[in-house]
C-alpha cells in the first residue's frame, strides 16, 4: 500500500488526475446527464452501436421480467457458450461467462459447474437490481461469448482481455490493456483482480503493468512478460474509440474493446466515469494530456474548424505517443 501511495505521490507532480478533479472538470463538464442512459445501459449502447455499423458481441436476447425467465432456454438455444450480464452493471459484477455444457449443466470460463436453476436464480437477482447502479430494477442480457485473439494466449489467464481507451471530445488520451488473472475469474476488471498494462498510443506497444496497485512486469499466472507486446489492429482500435464520441455524444468516456478471434475488434461497453488507475499503468497523469486536448479544441474553435476521427487520432499519436523506452 505504501508503494502505491509513493507512486501516486510521484505522479502528482506529473499531472495526475484525482477523483474530485475528474468529476468536476471532466465528467460533469463534458457528460450531459440526459445522455447517460446510452452508456449506463449496455442494451442501449449495443442498439446505438449496431445502428451506427459498429461491431459489438451479438445480442441473443433480453430478459426484463420474472415471467420472461421462462424464455431463457429458448434464448440460449442449442448454444454451449454465452454470457449473461446485468444491463446496468459495472466493475464486472454479476457477469457469468459460460464456456461449455457439462452433463446437463453449464461450465463457466473459470471451471465452475452451475445448474440451469442457478442461472435462472442469477437472472432473477439481476432483475431485482442486485448489480445495477443505484440498485434500480434492471434487465439481463444474454450475448455472444467473445473468444480472445491468439495474441493474448501467453499473457492472459482464461477469460477475455479488454482494451480501455479514455476519450476526451473524440480524442483518445490514454490506453490500457487489461488482462484477466486466476483471481479475476475471467473478467478484465481491475477490481476483480485483473492486471492493467499501459499502451503507447502511437504504436500499440504495451508498457508496464499494475496488479492490485503494485507495479509488475510479468503475468502472475503465466509468468510471461506483459510489456513490449505489440497489440494488433492498433490504429483500428484508436479510431474505433475516437468514433465513440459521435456515437454517444458524451465528451469524457472510457471505451472498452475486445479483439475476437473471428469477429475482430468489438465494442464491449462505454463508461461515463472511467477509473483513474490507468495513470499508474502508463506512468503518466491524465491532466497533462487532457489539457493538451483542451488547448487543441480552443485553437480549432478559434479557427472555426473541427477534426475528423483520423485527424484526431493522428494528433494524439503525435502528441502523446512514441513513449521513450517503448521500443527498447
Ligand atoms: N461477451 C463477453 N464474452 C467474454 N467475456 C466477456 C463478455 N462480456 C464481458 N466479458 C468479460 O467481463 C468483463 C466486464 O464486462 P463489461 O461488459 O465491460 O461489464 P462491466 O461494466 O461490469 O465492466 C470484460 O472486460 C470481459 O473480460
Ligand atoms: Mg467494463
Amino acid at each position: 500500500m505504501f508503494g502505491f501511495w509513493k507512486t501516486w505521490k510521484a505522479l502528482e507532480a506529473r499531472g495526475i488526475m484525482g477523483i474530485n478533479r475528474r468529476n468536476a472538470d471532466y465528467v460533469l463538464k463534458y457528460n450531459k446527464r440526459s445522455l447517460y442512459p446510452i452508456v449506463d445501459d449496455k442494451i442501449i449502447t449495443k442498439e446505438r452501436a449496431t445502428a451506427a455499423g459498429i461491431h459489438v458481441p451479438e445480442l441473443y436476447g433480453v430478459i426484463s421480467t420474472e415471467k420472461e425467465i421462462d424464455k431463457l432456454d429458448e434464448i440460449i438455444g442449442g448454444r454451449s457458450d454465452f454470457v449473461i450480464k446485468p444491463a446496468q452493471g459495472a466493475g464486472g459484477d454479476g457477469i457469468i461467462v459460460i464456456a461449455d455444457r457439462f452433463e446437463g449443466r453449464y461450465r463457466t470460463v473459470s471451471g465452475k459447474i452451475i445448474s440451469h436453476e442457478e442461472i435462472e436464480h442469477h437472472v432473477s437477482s439481476i432483475l431485482t437490481g442486485l448489480y445495477s447502479l443505484g440498485g434500480h430494477r434492471d434487465r439481463a442480457l444474454i450475448e455472444y461469448r467473445v473468444i480472445p485473439d491468439q495474441i493474448f494466449k501467453s499473457i492472459s489467464y482464461e477469460g477475455v482481455p479488454d482494451i480501455r481507451i479514455i476519450v476526451l471530445m473524440g480524442y483518445p488520451v490514454m490506453a490500457m490493456l487489461r488482462l484477466p488473472t486466476r483471481q479475476s475469474g475471467g473478467k478484465a476488471n481491475l477490481h476483480q483482480g485483473a492486471i492493467g498494462v499501459g499502451v503507447d498510443l502511437a504504436t500499440g506497444l504495451t508498457l508496464r503493468g499494475t496488479w492490485l496497485n503494485n507495479i509488475i512486469t510479468k503475468h502472475p499466472d503465466t509468468t510471461n512478460a506483459v510489456d513490449g507486446v505489440q497489440l494488433p489492429y492498433w490504429d483500428g482500435f484508436m479510431k474505433l474509440a475516437a468514433g465513440c464520441y459521435e456515437l454517444c455524444g458524451l465528451g469524457y468516456i472510457g471505451v472498452d474493446m475486445v479483439l475476437d478471434q473471428e469477429k475482430g475488434p468489438l465494442i464491449l461497453e462505454l463508461n461515463a466515469r472511467p477509473g483513474l488507475n490507468i495513470q499508474i499503468a502508463n506512468d503518466c497523469g491524465l491532466t497533462l494530456r487532457t489539457h493538451a486536448v483542451e488547448a487543441r479544441l480552443e485553437d480549432l474553435k478559434a479557427r472555426g474548424v473541427t477534426e475528423t476521427v483520423e485527424e484526431r487520432v493522428a494528433f494524439v499519436q503525435e502528441m502523446f505517443g512514441h513513449i521513450p523506452g517503448v521500443e527498447g
